[in-house]
């Protein structure tokens, strides 16, 4: 079987070949082409991998390529997990935003939009090179802004496609250990779309155990997410809100921290990124080890202003375990190609989920995942106050897809007019002057 990785000089590369190393059962992948735009990226990962690969009998081949089209011929699975602009971009995103006083973050609010307003043009011309070169393989899209360029290949590639993320797994994974429940055997009510769903149940041999958590204040202090919201707002939601919903709760102390961190998180990476290869460059290195110390920094300082700006401490032992993405895709890999079923919260079509969404929009929900795809499954119905935030940040997403396909400046102005985090149209108007000034990705908007 073969396995395409876009992106494939991307840092988290190494985590998805880890996964595949440890799988030595029959229909597991056995060739892995990395694609990536920048070659120089791509010689770093390879050395990482052929690294790990060193003593693995059966560890999967590994060829690499700067061509997209040579890439996706006959692969049977693609892995997209690009990143449109770089780390540089991200630090733009993060910055002009945060410079109007609005957040400025990689997927939320102005940053994401203007994340996706040049990634999604992009994700589009994939699709359509799928299509044509590889119509029977399934897409499985780490890129972000996940939901929204998920969506937006969907409309090429239909259920083709389907988005994952390690938040809601990781949020699942939490709050189960918090209640000594094993979370591969739990049932997980989460529901909304990525970076912007709500835990609202945790079943247990048909029991939810959620309130028995929200009534215990020592509990609930002994998470991140807990510790992030705080015992009240939980109990007042009478969910668990994925971690990313702090922007949105307590978004006047996340923009606070993150104009005062001085450094956004993508300029933080941008250095540590560079560190890396000038590591890997030095003579007598492993390219492994310098990885393993990067990643292990990256993991440590995750969200590290909004947790200063709740007045809580430092991430949890068991959070700096990665184990996010790669087990996503990998299990729901595994599922399609040998027909095995299994439960997954994954970004797909709504159908008719949620009823306050129509059927095409792409929504973060449990699916079960067999040979056919993933199918979600019925939910009850979201409460007003996540109704409020799904259809407005849906209907955000929905004119970034129009100002991608018209090249209109003014549905991307009402992109992020509209966006809930966004609280002026004339802030809005000079986001959009100020994004177009940094991102050459962007001089496609020229009609009016
Ligand atoms: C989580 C999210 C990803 C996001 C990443 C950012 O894993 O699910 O969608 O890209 O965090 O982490 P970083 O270390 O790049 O700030
Ligand atoms: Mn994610």
């Amino acid at each position: 079987m073969k396995l395409t990785i876009l992106g494939g000089g991307g840092f988290r590369v190494p985590l998805v070949y880890g996964a595949l190393l440890g799988d030595h059962r029959e229909g597991r992948v056995t060739h892995v082409t990395l694609h990536d735009v920048d070659a120089g990226r791509l010689a770093a990962i390879v050395r990482v991998l052929a690294e790990q690969a060193a003593g693995v009998a059966d560890a999967p081949v590994v060829s690499s390529t700067t061509d997209l089209d040579e890439a996706l011929r006959g692969a049977d699975f693609v892995f997209s997990a690009i990143r449109v602009g770089g780390l540089a971009g991200r630090a733009a995103d993060e910055r002009v935003a945060l410079a109007e006083g609005v957040l400025g973050q990689e997927t939320v609010g102005a940053g994401g939009i203007a994340y996706g307003l040049r990634t999604v043009p992009v994700v589009v011309r994939i699709a359509e090179r799928v299509a044509e070169l590889a119509p029977d393989a399934w897409v499985i899209n780490f890129t972000n802004p996940a939901g929204l360029v998920t969506e937006a290949m969907s409309r090429v590639l239909g259920d083709r496609v389907i988005g994952i993320c390690d938040s809601p797994v990781g949020l699942g994974r939490r709050v189960a250990r918090v209640l000594g429940a094993d979370p591969d055997e739990a049932w997980i009510d989460y529901v909304g779309l990525n970076h912007l769903g709500w835990l609202r149940a945790l079943k247990v041999g048909g029991r939810d155990e959620l309130p028995r958590l929200l009534a215990d204040t020592e509990l609930l202090g002994s998470f991140e997410e807990g510790r992030l919201f705080g015992a009240e707002w939980l109990r007042s939601l009478g969910a668990v809100p994925n971690e990313y919903l702090h922007y949105y709760y307590f978004n006047r102390e996340a923009v606070r921290a993150y104009r005062e961190a001085g450094k956004t998180r993508g300029a933080y990476l941008l250095d540590q990124q560079a560190g890396f290869y000038d590591e890997m460059a030095r003579p007598g290195t492993s390219p492994l080890d310098a990885w393993h110390r990067t990643l292990a920094d990256r993991e440590a300082t995750y969200m590290a202003a909004n947790r200063e700006a709740a007045g809580v401490g430092e991430r949890d032992e068991d959070d700096l375990e990665s184990g996010g993405y790669e087990k996503v895709a990998l299990a729901l890999m595994r599922a399609i190609a040998r027909d095995e079923r299994a439960t997954l919260i994954l970004n797909v079509r709504n159908r008719t989920t949620l009823s306050v969404l129509d059927a095409d929009a792409v929504v973060e929900v449990p699916c079960v995942v067999d040979a056919n795809g993933a199918h979600p499954v019925t939910v009850r119905p979201l409460p007003h106050h996540a109704v409020g935030l799904v259809t407005a940040v849906k209907a955000v997403e929905r004119e970034v897809m129009a100002a991608a396909e018209s090249g209109s400046r003014s549905a991307a102005v009402k992109a992020f007019a509209l966006h809930p985090l966004v609280d002026s149209v004339t802030v809005a108007g000079r986001l959009l002057d100020g994004y177009r000034a940094e991102h050459p990705g962007l001089a496609y908007l020229t009609s009016r």
